[in-house]
């Protein structure tokens, strides 16, 4: 049912934990099963030089934030931006349908972590899509 990198990164999480003093902190909820994912980034001349990543949430949840933490490890803020959820499954060799809402959470939380830090810089946001948390929608909509 789970390729053997989801349960690599659910029994082995990369990333687990919270960053003291964080540039940019993100906190988003899962409408559909009521599940919690906080980011938080430390970002240094734009370039996202730690992230970690707390969740009360399943496997797959797990699973996706670990690997979505580990793409944006390194990455230019614009980059991080562009992570999707569909490249995050690609990575862990997919997820059954099921649980394809799962992976939306982490995609989320970096969003609203980039962008808590884009406000912290000063950026205009007023362009960044807003997100009032999962409506399990997004994974078809923002591909
Ligand atoms: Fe809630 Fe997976 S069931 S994030």
């Amino acid at each position: 049912m789970y390729s053997e990198k989801v349960m690599d990164h659910f029994t082995n999480p990369r990333n687990v934990g919270e960053i003291e003093n964080a540039d940019g902190v993100g906190q988003v909820g899962n409408m559909k099963c009521g599940d919690i994912m906080k980011v938080y980034l430390k970002i240094e001349n734009n370039i996202i030089t730690d992230v970690k990543f707390k969740t009360f949430g399943c496997g797959a949840a797990v699973a996706t934030s670990s690997m979505a933490t580990e793409l944006i490890k390194g990455k230019t803020v614009e980059e991080a931006e562009k992570l999707r959820n569909k490249a995050v499954l690609e990575a862990l060799d997919g997820l059954p349908p099921a649980k394809i809402h799962c992976s939306v959470l982490a995609e989320e939380a970096i969003a609203a972590a980039i962008k808590d830090y884009k406000m912290k810089q000063g950026h205009d946001i007023s362009d960044m899509q807003s997100c009032p948390g999962c409506c399990g929608k997004c994974g078809e909509s923002r591909e």
